[in-house]
């Protein structure tokens, strides 16, 4: 099938490069020149597992293509997809801008009829603005479709995340789009779902916002488990083999982060706000977020006591594993609370030193993780990496002045640090 998608971030770009991997022409429209230039070079603007060889493929077998012009895109396709940036504004709300000025060119350009498919996460009822937009600004007259299919992608596992969904979410008004939409996604044998456009909108916000419950929930009972010598690896796999339940999304850490779970959570609250319902539970889990970080600082200036001049190594930079992203990180986070309190800091991230150039300019970036340790008062782990738990230990405890580290993925087992001669402090673990 012709498609098309209108934004190349994250969602737009592996939307577009796995849809044309399963054989639908695709052309990606973005608004930055510069990286419409480096993407039809054969760069990727982004670390994304698997994405690179993908894109090349494609653009090789002619499946792929990118553009600035919207124009282009809508008159080659009947189907465009519109996944643009839905930041976050002030309040926590969402800002719309993006959303509509998409909806307004698309609207400019369309002759003839076309499906316009919400892919950007968004508050309930935007899809009924977008339709009016359309409707308002379209001259020409042309019938059109808007439906609502969210996605639901890992940063770092995206293209398996789209290759391999779970589910297809789609939300629609009327039959006209449904036999379209199924051949888009039959390639993919994924279960799909036809829902209306509200609840398509909702389940996206509902779904991030209970796997950051999630996380919350298993963050406080680490806060038990501390206070009574229990391990939260062992109550998350005791309570997650409980099918109802389940495993994933119950490691404790130093907090959740990134561009998708304080955002939207931010947004369902302010959602529910509007619609005149005060979701405190989700409140709660902000809350509970926030207090882990606090909690895990604290665990450090427990037992560094001051933190000025000490020297720390950081390893992990990026807001979870497999990612260079550093949006709302709690690795940044750390970083910047350490620094606040006089503090040197020697970093290593696999992917993210880079992006974290821009928000961490006074540390110092080493090149290989076995060398961070060396003449630090503490090494700190703040990223699920799995490479760390390859770190030379033999190797840091020699070169440190001190063998204290704090893990906050809980990456290293309690009684081998200790047995190898690191005062080793985690999270929920004796
Ligand atoms: C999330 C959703 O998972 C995805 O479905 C949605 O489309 C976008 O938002 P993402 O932000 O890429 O994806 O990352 P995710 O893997 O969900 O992790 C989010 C944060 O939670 C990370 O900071 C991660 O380290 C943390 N986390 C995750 C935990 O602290 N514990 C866990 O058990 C799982």
């Amino acid at each position: 099938m012709k498609l098309t998608i209108i934004g190349t971030g994250y969602v737009g770009l592996v939307t577009g490069a796995c849809f044309a991997e399963v054989g639908h022409e695709v052309i990606c429209v973005d608004s930055d020149a510069s990286k419409v230039k480096l993407l039809q070079a054969g760069g990727i603007p982004i670390f994304e597992p698997g994405l690179e060889d993908l894109v090349k493929s494609n653009v090789a077998a002619g499946r792929l293509s990118f553009t600035n012009s919207t124009r282009e895109g809508v008159e080659k396709s009947a189907i465009v997809f519109i996944a643009v940036p839905t930041p976050p504004l002030a309040d926590g709300a969402v800002d719309l801008s993006f959303i509509e000025g998409v909806a307004r060119d698309i609207a400019n350009s369309m002759t003839s009829y076309k499906i316009v498919v919400d892919k950007s996460t968004v508050p309930v009822k935007t899809g009924d603005k977008v339709a009016e937009t359309i409707k308002r600004y379209c001259k020409s007259g042309a019938e059109f479709d808007v439906i609502s299919n969210p996605e639901f992608l890992r940063e770092g596992f995206a293209v398996e995340d789209l290759m391999h969904p779970d589910r297809v979410v789609i939300g629609v008004r009327s039959q006209r789009p449904v036999q379209a939409m199924r051949e888009v996604y039959e390639p993919f044998n994924a279960p799909i779902i036809f829902t209306d456009i509200n609840s398509a909108e909702l389940i996206k916000h509902a779904a991030n916002s209970f796997l950051a419950l999630k996380i919350s929930y298993i963050n406080a009972v680490s806060i038990l488990c501390e206070a009574s010598g229990a391990n939260v690896q062992e109550v998350a796999n005791g309570i997650g083999m409980d099918a109802r339940i389940g495993r994933r999304f119950l490691d404790a850490s130093l907090g959740f982060g990134g561009s998708c779970f304080p955002k939207d959570l931010s947004a369902f609250i302010k959602i529910s706000e509007q619609l005149g319902y005060d979701f405190g539970l989700l409140k709660e889990v902000q809350k509970i977020n926030a207090q882990q970080m606090e909690r895990f600082l604290k665990k450090i200036s427990d037992t560094l006591w001051v933190l000025k001049d000490k020297k720390i190594g950081v390893l992990g930079l990026a807001f979870k594993q497999n990612t260079d992203d550093v949006r709302m990180s709690p690795a940044i986070d750390l970083c910047q609370r350490l620094l606040k309190e006089g503090a040197t800091l020697r970093v290593y991230d696999p992917e993210a030193m880079e992006k974290a150039k821009a928000v961490l300019p006074t540390v110092t970036y080493v090149a290989d993780m076995n060398s961070v340790p060396e003449g630090c008062d503490a090494v700190v782990i703040a990223t699920e990496w799995p490479v760390f738990k390859k770190l030379d230990l033999e190797r840091a405890r020699k070169v440190m002045t001190h063998p204290i580290l704090f893990d906050g993925r809980n990456l290293f087992d309690p009684k081998e640090m200790e047995s190898l001669g690191f005062i080793y402090k985690s999270i929920g673990r004796p």
